[in-house]
């Protein structure tokens, strides 16, 4: 049943995982340098006799790690397999057959598939071409608001302040999802302090570059956390992704410098695609969006591929003039361009 469900959500494309090696991979915004050294440390130190035994059902060394990095008490901190079960969390949590979920849109698919998952109903509000946020999400009487920020695909980002009047309504959580917030010049964390209805997702799989381990963060009030757990797997994150976490969050400095090379890639692949004739919306994340408008952009992701650069390319309404194109290293950034001027030309 689930999988009909999906299967009719319109512009639903599984993410494509390569096994050869020879592919430049910038379709799914990993972070092309690799964590920190106290993390395999810590993984090897994890690994002995202590599996045999079940994780902390909290995952308490990193909810603490992180409490502590974002100045809160644990209780704030609910650590997630990813954030991608946070958001899951939080559907089962507050969505009964029928509630309305809003968001802005073109957004991380995942929000759909999980609101059709849930029987929701989604309801989605373009965003405006300067991608700020749209007004309808205040006014909107949804059960549960999601924001993006910054945005996939676009890489845009709304001012956090601008924020604020999603919260004035304090019957309902409001989600934003900041997966991508350490490539960005600000955060929403602030508001934490001041909205009991906010919920910030964070992840380790961008910044700290340990997609493959699955550690996602909600920060949120103590009553929030409280409820979300209650739905939750006893044991959802591992022994091996604690431990990876903590050191992980223990060492900031390691993610902030491969953040500033990401930051100066993305300056200059932004630059270079501007010149190819490519639009560009300003990027705070580790992907740009390049779009060519009024074309349809499918054979140029699909000649990349065949020439072994994978980018990502979205069937659905409004993007197909565009790839999105994950910020690797110098060197493959320069195979990706290389390859696109020759397409182009
Ligand atoms: C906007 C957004 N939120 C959440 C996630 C999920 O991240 P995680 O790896 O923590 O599940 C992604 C992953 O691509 C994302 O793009």
């Amino acid at each position: 049943m689930f999988r009909k469900k999906i299967e009719a959500m319109q512009g639903y494309v599984p993410g494509e995982q390569p096994r050869d090696r020879r592919y430049v991979k910038l379709n799914t915004n990993e972070n092309p340098y690799p964590p920190s050294p106290r993390v395999l440390e810590a993984i090897q130190e994890a690994l002995g006799q202590d599996l045999r035994l079940y994780p902390n059902p909290m995952a308490e060394d990193l909810r603490e790690r992180a409490a502590k990095l974002y100045h809160l008490k644990p209780e704030n901190v609910l650590v997630g397999n990813g954030s991608d079960e946070l958001l899951a969390i939080l559907m089962r949590a507050t969505i009964d057959p029928g509630d309305r979920v809003a968001y802005p849109v073109p957004t991380y698919s995942l929000y759909d598939t999980l609101v059709t998952l849930h029987d929701g109903k989604a309801e989605k509000i373009p965003f405006p071409d300067d991608f700020s946020l749209p007004p309808e999400l205040a006014a909107s009487d949804a059960r549960l608001l999601i924001v993006c920020n910054p945005n996939a695909p676009s890489g845009t980002m709304i001012a956090p302040a601008d924020l604020e009047p999603l919260f004035a309504r304090r019957d309902r959580m409001v989600v934003i999802d900041e997966a991508y917030v350490d490539f960005a010049d600000q955060n929403a964390l602030e508001l934490l302090s001041r909205h009991k209805n906010a919920v910030i997702l964070r992840t380790l799989s961008k910044s700290y570059s340990l997609a493959g381990m699955r550690i996602g963060l909600a920060l949120a009030s103590e009553a929030i956390v409280e409820e979300l757990a209650k739905v939750k797997d006893s044991y959802n994150v591992n022994r091996l992704s604690i431990a990876a976490g903590s050191a992980a969050l223990r060492d900031p400095r390691w993610m902030e410098t491969n953040v500033r090379r990401i930051r100066r890639t993305r300056e200059r692949l932004t630059e270079r695609l501007l010149e190819l004739g490519f639009q560009v919306p300003a990027s705070q994340t580790n992907f740009v969006l390049a779009r060519r408008p009024g074309e349809n952009v499918e054979s140029l992701y699909l000649g990349l591929k065949r020439r072994g650069v994978l980018v990502r390319y979205f069937k659905t309404q409004g993007l197909r003039d565009a790839i999105r194109i994950t910020v690797g290293t110098d060197d493959e950034i320069a195979v990706l361009l290389r390859v696109l001027a020759q397409l182009l030309g």
